[in-house]
């Protein structure tokens, strides 16, 4: 059985320490969250294999590190100062600040993306949406609220105004001209990042879907604008692929046209990959075809020449853009909602059991001495050291054995390694896979080859 509610992820994370509530003992902070011991193991694992899938194994694709405060034009230039804005309204009587337009979707299931305030205040006034905190029906007018999170530099005068970038994509843009003038890239080629990206969500979110700081890996794929649609169909596949690599059930993803009317300023199509979390079909990644805007934009407001010079046919001009977006912790709760499992033993008894695929699994390995004496302990610390070089791998010597297993399916081990009386004795131990529980009794000598193989199948 999956999970069927997000209360049952919520509480494994706490107690196995893969989420922590942020800033608990202050009671908590609006929608922070901690990734505890196994969740940054398990995100850093996604990461690397990203990284991995769309940079190291790709001589298209380069990437970069940009810092989270960028030169505040950029978001002049992007349009994101104007336009990245929500619809909000307040509650007079509870003075609950609530997104506008997903009021009228709950109460009228009426999509409002779009429609300009006065409309969306219309639909709520005649139809007396009430606010959903205290039911009084005293909602201000709805007025746009803009997303992007301001702070202060040190320096005084107007541009001491800067702002924690609201995507990762623009520091790819700004460092356009530096990456044709250094790297051997040419057209098409890509520029990928993993980093912070922060937004003041009014309603932030369950556990860690919406938040207000949270990671992106993102992709600007820089493009002839005649090839948009036929890459745009190449890059839909590899994001469908990327799914499946980290254990997603293509059945539970799923494709979402926008509908022309509705997509972002910058963007001529964009299709999201949804998928079916406990709480409903929501987004999970995107791809955007952004055409030229944002190059020239930036183009436009730094005064500096952002074209592309084609080194076969001298012409100059500015590349278009496919934008392949995925965020971390969206794909983190996709994977945890994925793994989740519960199944009833054969004697009746049942385990949670967390079914990562072994590649993003937290801990690949865990060792456990069946006593904590006559020297199991220090032959499970030799087994330890010499894993430890290669993967991350837990010893545990507390509690009964089928404790130790019934916690590592639960932080999702894909194996277990018992070191007992005979393993004094010749040496050898026994291995438990965490899917069939099924155990094995192998060399010392052995485990590594064993551990590598099984690891990468
Ligand atoms: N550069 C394009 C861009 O930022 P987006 O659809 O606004 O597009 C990209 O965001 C991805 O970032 C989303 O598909 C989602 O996975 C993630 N994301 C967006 N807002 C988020 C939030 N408040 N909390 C967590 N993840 C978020």
């Amino acid at each position: 059985m999956s999970a069927e509610t997000l209360d049952q992820i919520v509480s494994l994370s706490k107690r196995r320490g893969f989420l922590f509530p942020g800033s608990e003992i202050y009671n908590g902070f609006a929608n922070s969250y901690t990734y505890g011991p196994y969740g940054s193991e398990l995100k850093k694992n996604v990461k690397d294999l990203w990284w991995k899938t769309f940079v190291q194994k790709r001589p298209d694709i380069v990437g970069i590190d940009g810092d989270i405060i960028l030169h505040p034009k950029t978001w002049e230039a992007s349009g994101h100062i104007g336009g990245f804005n929500d619809q909000m309204v307040d509650c007079k009587t509870c003075r609950a600040r609530l997104r506008a337009d997903h009021l009228v979707e709950d109460a009228l299931k009426i999509d409002c993306e779009g429609l300009p305030d006065a409309e969306v205040t219309k639909l709520i006034q005649d139809n007396q949406i009430k606010c959903p905190k205290c039911g009084n029906k005293d909602l201000t007018e709805v007025r746009k609220f803009n997303l992007m999170f301001q702070t202060q530099m040190a320096k005084t005068g107007e541009d001491s105004i800067a702002y924690l970038r609201p995507e990762t994509a623009q520091a790819i843009f700004l460092e356009f001209k530096n990456i044709i003038d250094t790297c051997r890239v040419k057209i098409p080629f890509g520029v990928a990042q993993i980093g912070k990206a922060f937004r003041n969500e009014i309603t932030p979110g369950n556990f860690i879907f919406r938040r207000l700081e949270f990671e992106q890996m993102e992709i600007e794929y820089f493009i002839r604008e005649e090839m948009w649609e036929e890459l745009f169909d190449t890059w839909m596949t590899e994001m469908d692929v990327w799914c499946t690599s980290i254990g997603l059930n293509p059945e539970k993803c799923h494709h979402l046209e926008h509908e022309k009317e509705k997509l972002s300023h910058y963007s001529k199509r964009t299709v999201d990959i949804e998928y079916d979390f406990p709480f409903g079909r929501k987004e999970l990644y995107g791809l955007a075809y952004r055409t030229n805007f944002d190059l020239s934009q930036h183009q436009q407001f730094s005064g500096k020449d952002l074209g592309y010079r084609d080194p076969q046919t001298n012409e100059k001009f500015i590349p278009h853009v496919l934008e392949p977006t995925f965020g971390l912790d969206r794909s983190i709760l996709a994977i945890l909602c994925e793994a989740y499992t519960e199944e009833k033993l054969e004697d009746g008894s049942s385990r949670i059991v967390m079914k990562f695929k072994p590649q993003i699994a937290p801990v690949k390995v865990a060792i456990f001495p069946l006593m904590k004496k006559e020297g199991m302990p220090e032959k499970a610390k030799e087994i330890f050291s010499s894993l430890s070089d290669i993967w991350t791998v837990d010893y545990d010597e507390s509690g009964s054995i089928g404790k130790r297993y019934r916690r590592q399916d639960e932080i999702g081990t894909p194996f277990c390694i018992t070191v007992d009386h005979e393993s004094l004795k010749d040496d050898t131990v026994t291995i438990r896979n965490r899917d069939t529980m099924e155990q094995e009794r192998i060399a010392i000598s052995a485990v590594g080859q064993y551990l590598q193989k099984q690891l990468n199948s």
